[in-house]
């Protein structure tokens, strides 16, 4: 299956999934985050957040009435328009921009993904030299040929690149050092894996090493 048809299945379409978090709350970025955005941007000079897979983007609309931000949001789905953010509906597989951020999240959206380490590079080369990145990933979905476990070899360069991952809440997060680079290359997306540790069914991911 390629990821046009991927973007097309129940699984990646699915409209139980939250997509509603907000700023500040129970259903919220900072409670799947731990990490409060506003207080963060807020310490910005010229602050800037892109959020990926932003779902009905209502943390970013709440960001928008709080505060003079730059606030881009991307995702495959439609929503309502709103004044102060910057709506991409496109997939982040096919987004590109020459911006660079203090901010860039990915909230629970890389489980819907083929290629989710690629998405991790291109997220890691979007950032402001001082900017943090946050993106949950469940490792038990990413594998190398033979359905081996890819954990080991993503966990050494997230922190060769100075970044942490809490296995807590399966989060990506901090300031890397440099762009991620994974040095492997996507194979396929696998929708027989099932529910991952959120418990909605998710996408699994294959990778090989370039000869
Ligand atoms: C679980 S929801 C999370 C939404 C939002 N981050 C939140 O926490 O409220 C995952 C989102 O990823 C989006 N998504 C899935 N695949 C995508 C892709 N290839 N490109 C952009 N968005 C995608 C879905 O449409 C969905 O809105």
């Amino acid at each position: 299956m390629n990821e046009d048809e991927l973007e097309r299945t129940s699984v990646v379409a699915n409209c139980t999934m939250n997509r509603q978090r907000g700023l500040e709350g129970p259903n919220s970025y900072e409670k799947e985050l731990g990490f409060s955005i506003l207080a963060y941007l807020n310490k910005c000079d010229d602050p800037s957040w892109l959020d990926l897979c932003c779902g009905e983007g209502r943390a970013l609309e709440e960001a928008s009435y709080l505060g003079d931000f730059r606030l881009v949001g991307v995702d495959l789905i439609e929503r309502e328009r709103s004044e102060g953010v910057d709506w991409h509906r496109t997939s982040l597989r096919a987004f590109e921009t020459s911006e660079k951020f203090d901010l860039v999240t990915c909230v629970h959206g890389l489980h819907y993904l083929g290629d989710k380490l690629g998405a991790l590079e291109k997220i890691s080369g979007w950032l402001k030299p001082e900017g943090e990145m946050y993106a949950h990933i469940d490792l038990a979905h990413v594998f190398l040929s033979g359905k081996s476990s890819a954990a080991r070899k993503v966990l050494g360069e997230v922190r060769d690149a100075g970044l942490e991952y809490s296995r807590s809440r399966h989060l990506i997060h901090g300031c890397p050092s440099r762009r991620l680079d994974f040095s492997l290359s996507f194979e396929k997306a696998d929708l027989a894996v099932g529910p991952n540790y959120t418990g909605q069914p998710a996408v699994g991911s294959y990778y090989s090493s370039p000869p």
